[in-house]
Order: C-alpha cells, then structure tokens, then sequence
C-alpha cells in the first residue's frame, strides 16, 4: 500500500495510507481534533490549515505529502470541582485512590490522599475520542465498524496520562494507588474496558455492567500495577454509573423529600424520587445543548457567547474572554432563546418574528458575526421538549406533581453553567421549580470519589441501582405526544 507523509507543524511528522481521510490519519497518528458529526463533513469543526487555507481534515483525502498546521487547540471549561464527599475514609485496601469520571465530552481524574481520602487534585482533558464523533451513537457506530481498540485505547491511553499527571504532581508512583474507581455512561465504560458497545444498538438496549465488580486496574491502565479497578454497574443502557454514581453522591436514596436529579449532557439522564421509590429515564437531549451541532455551535472558551440577557427589547451578550464573539456555547444557547421569547423575537411556537433574513432564512442577531437560525431553534426545541417531556412522564410514573418535588439538582457541566431561570423560561424545566432549582457540580465524579473513599458505599451502589425502575420513554405509548407538546415554548397561545 502506497503511504505518504503527513507533517504537523510543532507536533510530529507519520505515514499515512493513500486514500484515507486527514482525520483519519491524524486520529491514527494520535492527533485528535473535535469531529462532532464523526467525519461526515457537516459540523466543520475539524479545521486543520494547509497551504495557508483553513479546510476540514474530513474531506481531505491523502493523494501525496502533506505538511498542515493546527488551529489553537480548544481551552476547554472541564467542570472538575466536586464537593469532597463526606463519607468516612474506608477504602478497599490501605495506599492511595484514584476515581475517575468518563463523560462524552470529557474525562476528569481525582487523586485521593491516602491518609484521609482528601480529594489532593484534580485533572480534567477532553476525551479523545470525540474525534470518532461528538455523541454516543457516533461512538458506538465507529466501535461496531472496526474501530473498538482504537476508541479503547484513545480512552485507556487519556486515562493513563491523566495518573501519571496527577501522580508526577505528588511524587508519587502509580504502584502506591491501591484502587480506581471509573465511573461513565455504559457506552464510555464499555469502551474503555473494551467490550463491544453493540447491546446499546439494538433493542432492548440491555446493560452488560450489571454488577459491582472488582478486577485488576493494570489491565486497562498498565502503570497501575497494584490496584483494583472497581466497576459501578449501569442502571440500564441509557442510564449509566455516572448517574448511579450522582445518586450515590447526593445520596437521593436516603432523602424524605422528593429530588429530581438532571443530567444533561449530549444525553440527559434523570433520577426522580427518595428513599421510597426512585424512577430513571433518558432522553435524546442531543448535542443542540451543549451548543454543539448550532450554526455558531463552540465550547465555552474564549470568543464564546456564555450569556444573553434582554434590556429594552434588544437582546446584549456576554462573551468568555471579553473579546469578539465568535459563537455561542450551551449556557449562551438557553439564555438567547429565553430573551428571544422575552422580547417576542420567537413566538410560543419557535418561529422567529424578526425581519431580517440570509440564505438561511429569518435569524435572530446576536452579534455583527453570531446569529441563531430557524434551525437552531428547532434544536432546542427538540432537546428541551425530550427533557421535559421526561420529567413529565416521570412524575406520572411516581403519581406526583411538581408540588411534590422538594429540590431540583443539576448535575454536570451544563447544571453549573446554565441560569436556572432561563431553563425555567423555556420549559426545559417546569417553571414552578425554579426556586427549588440548584447545580450540584460534577456529582458523578464526586460519587465516583465517594465510592473509592468508601468501599461499603461502592458495595452498596449495586443495591441502590436494583431499587431504581428505569423509564424507556420511547416505549410509553404517551411519549410522542407529551413530546410534541413540550416542544412549544411556555406562553398563552391566545396571544400568538
Ligand atoms: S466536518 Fe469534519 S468532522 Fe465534521
């Protein structure tokens, strides 16, 4: 087979096979650009500059030598803080603890202190694999095309350098870690202990990670030569350990009032209830929240309208950095849509009143170079509607109403970011919680440090998950049409 070489500017030179995809070979070669559409050319998001042009690394196909250069890599806003855990110290075996959250987007690892199970740092990086595609029906189609050891090592290989990192920052050796606890959704941990996401691609989406289990660590991060690798089950196949390992965190099993706990990622997952009865659900919530898949869709970093407030019928824009704004990330995304229909440039329906048009039809203006789209509306719509038609069906599912509900916890990157009151204004939240609203921060990483700080209550995990009934809403034959409502906007029809 005919190869050439391929040079990245400041980073390294590697032979690629003719034929193949730039991106392909980059993510060959261990280079990982942001690919959210997985290579299809749509989300243009895997710029790479060659012969002084910016072109997407997808739609090159490699036909000689190519030298190229990156563009600034992503400052991601990895959300690492999680609230130490109060469970007394009582690990599986005396040394010091690692735990581990795998989300989508990105992956944060925690060093505990082997005196006290302290959390002593923190260290978060996007996971690599989001160059195989942004979501998780990317991931799994790419595993179940060939791709499986590729996306495990990705994962094993973002793992390792996160322990080596954490343990070069207290000078000590990755033998003295006794045990790791890894927590993720069951796609993100079954790649990364290698097994074949293909039961998350057919009904009845059955969980393989059934049952706490304890292996040797070595095996997928080989630096861990003395410790155990402690594996929280998944409450389904859409509902995964990182939600158990919220519930574990917040311990909603023990709570006498109701809570409703959200998730929401690329998915959204959710837990409602107490220590009587507890439901779970997911929802497609897609990558339209998190800003991706948007028309001037980009994580929160610099240049990105973070938020949006109305002030006298026109909508003003915060961007991250002070600087011009060159999109629009997830919080910003909620916050323009709840001034948009503030100041009636949407109606209840999600049409957009405004005059002005493009080629791509009315658009909402937010800056001289951001706007939203008709599209981009319908997204949200889309994303939000899934959401609260899953609370809704919940709460039937447990007999309540949202009087019922006594706290409302948002878990995740998006729980920290989003203003409350905008998730309220646009109904992906029902809007008389508003004020039982709160973000937790990173529960799923700060229940995975829980689990490994205290080995009962990683034992205890498995039970909890056997107590939680899980919701498939897609199989409710009343999904489609609380769907369908909820994807109008809040407000009086009359006045429309
Ligand atoms: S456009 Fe290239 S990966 Fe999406």
């Amino acid at each position: 087979m005919k190869t050439y070489t391929v040079t990245v500017t400041d980073k390294k030179s590697f032979q690629a096979a003719e034929g193949i995809s730039l991106l392909k070979a980059l993510n060959d070669a261990g280079i990982f650009l942001d690919a959210p559409c997985g290579g299809e050319g749509k989300c243009r998001k895997c710029k790479v500059i060659l012969k002084g042009e910016e072109v997407l690394a997808c739609r090159i196909h490699i036909t000689e030598d190519l030298t190229i250069s990156l563009p600034e890599s992503a400052k991601e806003n990895v959300v690492q803080q999680a609230a130490t855990p109060d469970a007394p110290y009582a690990p599986l075996k005396e040394g010091y603890q690692l735990a581990f959250d795998i989300g989508t987007t990105t992956v944060v690892g925690y060093l505990l202190d082997k005196t006290d199970g302290r959390i002593l740092k923190t260290e978060g990086m996007l996971n690599p694999q989001a160059s195989f595609g942004a979501d998780v029906i990317s991931r799994i189609r790419e595993a179940m095309g060939g791709s499986l050891i590729q996306l495990q090592n990705s994962i094993r290989e973002a793992l390792t350098a996160i322990t080596e990192h954490l343990c070069e920052a207290f000078r000590i050796s990755p033998e003295e870690i006794s045990a790791v606890c890894v927590v993720g959704n069951p796609c993100m941990q079954q790649l990364f202990l290698g097994i074949m996401p293909d039961n998350l691609a057919t009904v009845p989406f059955a969980p393989v990670l059934t049952k706490t289990e304890i292996t040797k660590a070595a095996d997928v991060i080989p630096s861990l030569t003395n410790a155990d690798l402690l594996t929280v089950p998944d409450i389904s196949g859409y509902v995964g350990a990182d939600t158990l390992a919220c519930v574990m965190a917040v311990e909603q099993y023990k709570k006498d009032g109701v809570m409703l706990m959200l998730d929401i990622g690329t998915n959204g997952e959710m837990v409602l209830g107490n220590k009587d009865r507890m439901a779970a659900c997911s929802t497609a919530a897609g990558p339209a929240l998190e800003g991706a898949d948007i028309r001037f869709g980009m994580r929160a970093k610099d240049g990105a309208i973070d938020h949006v407030h109305a002030e006298n019928g026109e909508l003003k824009v915060h961007v991250i950095g002070e600087t011009e704004a060159e999109g629009i990330c997830g919080s910003g995304l909620i916050d323009a849509v709840a001034a948009a229909l503030e100041t009636e440039k949407i109606n209840m329906f999600g049409r957009i009143q405004e005059e002005e048009e493009t080629e791509e039809g009315r658009i909402i203006r937010l800056t001289d170079k951001v706007y939203l789209t008709q599209d981009d509306i319908r997204k949200v719509q889309l994303a939000k509607g899934a959401v609260a038609a899953g609370i809704e069906l919940m709460m039937a599912s447990l007999g309540i109403t949202t009087e019922d509900i006594k706290e409302v916890s948002l878990a995740g990157a998006f729980g920290s970011y989003i203003d409350p009151a905008s998730a309220c204004r646009i109904g992906l939240i029902p809007e008389d919680l508003l004020n039982r609203t709160a973000a937790i921060g990173n529960a799923a990483g700060s229940g995975s440090v829980k689990m490994v700080k205290n080995h009962e209550v990683f034992l205890d995990s498995e039970k909890i998950k056997n107590r939680i009934t899980f919701l498939e809403l897609a199989a409710l034959p009343e999904f489609q049409e609380t769907f369908v409502e909820h994807m109008n906007f809040p407000g009086d029809e009359d006045e429309m």
